[in-house]
């Protein structure tokens, strides 16, 4: 008897996931507006989160506990505690409920100059304290034009894998093609299953449970391209970031994945 793709088993064994990536925006009048109106609509049976500014995480814990959505921050210090000016702790984000923590933002990556063993340190602080990190890779497209998209986003993979080991289970990855980001320019679905597929053969290779660890596809998906995006068998929902500011877009896009 063959072996059932893996997608196909996708309902039984993995749930959407739609993640909001506020980025830096918002303001306290947005963000409830906002809120409010994600707390109000039906959004489906995708499980949704959005990782907001971490001034803003007492606000939203405090409008979305005992809700639906879930709620988390877009980075997080590789440290513990001490002298690191500026940066916001794993600890602190359990504290204020956090579910996720976004790590390796190709932002991150490229305008604080963050490598991928920082990033794989990250996750596993996250980690340590009870947050679910979502991992980002992808490659720019100079990269995907010069024939090295597995290599690059292997390459971030891996150095997650080599430090969590058996953690890396615990891990939600996140594929954002850095050209697809903020661009319009989405990758097509049959584009991003294919890395998704490679990211999965990766993670099974090194000994995850891949069946139940989440893939989201992230850059410029949209209400007009989300399900078709998600249909694919690999991509387990979605990082969404300007389309999550805006409240019927996010909320379609939530109900496109459940
Ligand atoms: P975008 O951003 O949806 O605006 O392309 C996605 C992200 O950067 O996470």
């Amino acid at each position: 008897m063959s072996e059932a793709p893996a997608g196909s088993q996708r309902a039984a064994k993995r749930r959407s996931l739609v993640v909001g990536n506020w980025k830096m925006n918002g303001s306290a009048a947005s963000n409830e507006a906002l809120l409010a109106a994600l707390k109000a609509a039906p959004l489906g049976d995708a499980e949704v989160s959005v990782c907001v500014p971490a001034v803003y995480l007492h606000d939203v814990a405090d409008s979305l506990h005992g809700g639906a959505v879930h709620w988390g921050a877009q980075d997080c210090s590789s440290h513990e505690s001490g002298a690191y000016t500026g940066e916001i702790s794993a600890a602190m984000l359990a504290e204020f409920g956090c579910c996720h923590v976004i790590v390796g933002h190709s932002e991150r990556r490229a305008l604080h100059g963050e490598s991928d063993a920082l990033v794989a340190q990250k996750a596993a602080t996250a980690l340590k304290h009870g947050l679910v990190p979502i991992l980002c890779v992808g490659e720019t497209l100079a990269e995907r034009e010069a024939g090295q998209t597995e290599a690059v986003v292997g390459r971030q993979l891996g150095a997650a894998i080599a430090l969590l080991d058996k953690r890396i289970d615990g891990v939600v990855v996140a594929y954002e093609p850095v050209w697809a980001i903020g661009t319009g320019k989405t990758a097509s679905p049959a584009e991003a299953q294919a890395v998704h597929s490679f990211l999965r053969k990766s993670l099974a290779a090194a000994g995850a449970t891949s069946g139940s660890l989440r893939i989201l596809y992230g850059g410029s998906v949209k209400a007009d391209n989300a399900a078709q995006l998600f249909a694919e068998a690999d991509i387990d929902g979605g990082l969404i970031g300007g389309a999550s500011l805006k409240a019927a877009d996010f909320i379609a896009i939530c109900r496109a994945a459940g």
